[in-house]
């Protein structure tokens, strides 16, 4: 079996490459003048790697899966997860669609933090790793806090912070009369702290500038912001360093200026 890097991941997909040991595939990726893409992969067997982060990123992926006879999809970010389910009348489940579609082309397919459960579970044997424990590695020896900014990254903050053994906390919503809302962390007081927000996604940054702000009026020395997918929208990382973020520090599951930690090594030991 060789690598298939798509578009989307050709860096990390070499990086797993050379971890696994494994060869690089050939495969063309085009564009014709319309717009429309043109795959062509030279293999009969591979793993094809490429995040889904766009429209394109998506039919790469499945055009290169599709010519092979016998393929592994390692999707190191499964974008469309977020519509894991309906949540008004009508709605199509996305992420729903591209499970059926993946598992029907690829034997096995292999993500990170994927968005939810829920969308986990529109798969009938996903292989979902955790790129927490490396967010952890990155701030071990530092002096920092982790705080997630909602209770739904609990369990991801969790994670981090055992690794970097470093004191956690998460962004509680209090409301305090019928107009009032309180959003502070739940327990830890972060005045004169060194704090990193820790989330799954930072897509258009809103969450994390939301916090950071929070944080800051409540006294925190400077606040970070880590993720596992960089989608960062909308020039969301303009908006973040707006907002005080000092640094922003991500996996290359989303390649981009902020990838300072590879998922290659957790990728190649389950393929
Ligand atoms: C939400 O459930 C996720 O964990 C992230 O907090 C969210 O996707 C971030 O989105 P944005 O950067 O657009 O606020």
């Amino acid at each position: 079996m060789k690598i298939i890097p798509c578009p989307s991941s050709p860096l990390l997909a070499r990086r797993i490459a050379e971890v696994s040991g494994l060869d690089v595939g050939s495969a063309v990726f085009r564009r014709f003048p319309d717009g429309e893409l043109y795959v062509r992969v030279q293999e009969k067997e591979g793993v094809v790697v490429g995040s889904i982060n766009s429209n394109d990123d998506l039919i790469s992926l499945i055009f290169a899966l599709d010519v092979l006879d016998k393929a592994k999809a390692v999707v190191p970010y499964m974008g469309y997860a977020r519509q894991d389910k309906v949540f008004q009348e009508g709605e199509a489940v996305s992420i729903k669609i591209l499970a059926e579609i993946l598992e029907s082309k690829a034997e096995e397919v292999i993500t990170v933090n994927i968005h939810s459960r829920e969308a986990a579970s529109h798969f009938k044997n996903l292989k979902n790793l955790d790129a927490m424990p490396l967010i952890g590695k990155h701030f071990a020896e530092k002096d920092v806090v982790m705080i997630s900014p909602d209770k739904g990254s609990l369990e991801r903050v969790k994670t981090a912070a055992k690794r970097a053994a470093c004191e956690w906390d998460y962004m509680e919503k209090r409301r305090i009369d019928a107009t009032t809302v309180e959003i502070t962390p739940k327990s830890i007081d972060v005045e004169g702290k060194d704090v990193v927000i820790v989330d799954d996604i930072i897509s258009t940054g809103g969450t994390v500038a939301e916090a950071a702000k929070i944080l800051y009026s409540l006294g925190a020395k400077s606040v970070s912001a880590a993720c596992v997918h960089a989608v960062l929208a909308d020039n969301a990382a303009i908006k973040l360093f707006n907002a005080g973020i000092k640094d922003i520090i991500a996996t290359d599951t989303v390649e981009c200026a902020f990838s300072r930690m590879s998922v290659a090594e957790l990728i190649a030991g389950s393929i």
